[in-house]
């Protein structure tokens, strides 16, 4: 296997009948008269409003502790790169194949400035065709791959542990169609989240899914992980939402339905979405300027991420717990660490029983995440959680997979893994554990 690329698409039930119901109230047009079918220009690029996170007082990537030596990890047998497969690349990807060290600095550290990798060579495909071609020829070499979107993974996985190549979605940011009768989007992997809710909010439609890092996100990593965000209650799950997914593996491309990470790339995806505007909606936009007073109230929780970032190192647990237990374990956990915890902290997703619980120290220190795991990751298999809701397993989590799956589903995993990517070549080091347990 080499790497995949898919097409998601989002299924919302019941707005269309919502929205036929206001426009009959409001004297509007039939949603059948004014629906058109709208296919941009294939390629076509959404409006570009990225939202950067800046950081403060003369942080650099260089100062971030390498993950090998962080972590202990030793790395695998894979093949370094020759002048040979910098020709390879350099011919295939003329003009997207990156070598400046001060620009694989920002690639090489995750947003939250705890895990460094040392790759030399960042790679920006355009299309699937180039991704197919990058990966065969990787399989070929045993050159290991990281993938990369938006960079704004929370455990580690979308950085690099040693030095291998990253394949980057940024330039494969194109909505390859959008049906407004069908609500389908299909786009190419390496759209920003944000992006894609500008260009339907422009038609009254409505990205199923809203993330604090909608700025930088991109669509690809979203579907990979799954992730929950802000709207999961309302519209469900992202997996029920995608259609189909283009993946290339083994230099081959398929269409998938669903997968995680770290067995495919995802390229493209087709979602399908709903028309965002209810019946409530509307009568409070008219009134209240609803909207309005929603984004504020919205931006300050989304802002506590970057808020916890700029006050220490970040121990981030993302967890999920019956609601009645839901906060019990932030006070515990106070409790339990004392003065040496700058902060602890719990917010989350109450809709799902998803908690962020977050530990702020001045630095990293040893001692404290020695007192913080595993002792959490027991508590919460006595409560029947699960130790991730939604930020996936990644490099952080992937030992600590079997407090929330039994070895069998474990097992499965790997041998998923092992037919799709026979060589371990597509983003090793992460999500699945580095020993097996023997028994229960
Ligand atoms: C959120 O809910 O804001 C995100 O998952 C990020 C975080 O957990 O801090
Ligand atoms: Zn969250």
């Amino acid at each position: 296997m080499a790497c995949a690329v898919v097409l998601p698409s989002c299924a919302m039930q019941c707005r269309r009948a919502l929205c036929k119901r206001w426009l009959h109230l409001s004297g509007r047009k039939s949603m059948a008269s004014s629906a058109h079918l709208h296919i941009p220009p294939m390629l076509s690029k959404p409006r570009q409003r990225r939202r950067q996170f800046h950081w403060t007082t003369g942080y650099r990537s260089r100062d971030v502790e390498f993950t090998h030596v962080r972590y202990n990890v030793q790395r695998l047998g894979f093949a370094a790169i020759t002048t040979e497969d910098m020709a390879f690349f350099n011919d295939l990807l003329p003009g997207s194949v990156v070598t400046d060290p001060d620009i694989l600095e920002a690639s090489n550290v995750d947003w939250l400035r705890t895990m460094r990798g040392c790759s030399q060579l960042l790679l920006r495909p355009r299309i699937t065709e180039e991704v197919s071609q990058i990966l065969r020829y990787c399989n070929s070499r045993n050159l290991a791959v990281n993938p990369q979107g938006g960079n704004t993974g929370l455990v580690g996985g979308s950085v690099p542990v040693f030095d291998e190549i990253i394949v980057s979605t940024v330039q494969m940011d194109n909505i390859i169609s959008f049906n407004s009768n069908s609500g389908v989007l299909t786009c190419q992997a390496g759209c920003i989240l944000e992006n894609l809710n500008n260009y339907l909010e422009e038609q009254d439609f409505i990205m199923p899914l809203d993330l604090a890092s909608k700025g930088s996100c991109h669509i690809g990593g979203n579907v990979a992980t799954n992730a929950g965000g802000l709207r999961l209650l309302r519209y469900g799950s992202l997996r029920g939402t995608v259609l189909g997914l283009e993946v290339v593996v083994t230099a081959l491309r398929r269409s998938w339905i669903y997968s995680r990470n770290p067995k495919a790339c995802w390229v493209k995806f087709s979602l399908r979405l709903s028309s965002w505007i209810t019946v409530a909606e509307r009568l409070f936009a008219s009134t209240l300027n609803y909207k309005t007073h929603c984004k504020a109230l919205w931006a300050l929780r989304e802002r506590i991420t970057e808020a916890l970032v700029r006050d220490g190192f970040v121990y981030k647990y993302d967890i999920s717990l019956p609601l009645e237990r839901f906060y019990e374990i932030v006070i515990d956990m106070r409790n339990r660490l004392g003065v040496r915890a700058k902060r602890v902290v719990g917010y989350g997703h109450l809709g799902d029983g998803n908690l962020h619980l977050n530990v702020v120290s001045p630095a990293f220190d040893q001692q404290l995440l020695d007192s913080i795991e595993p002792y959490l990751y027991e508590w919460i298999a006595q409560h029947y959680g699960s130790i991730s809701a939604e930020h996936g397993l990644g490099f952080k989590k992937k030992n600590c997979i079997y407090f929330s799956k039994p070895k069998e589903a474990v097992d499965l995993m790997q041998q998923m893994k092992a037919i799709l990517d026979p060589k371990g070549i597509l983003n090793p080091y992460k999500t699945l554990p580095s020993f097996t347990r023997s028994t229960h």
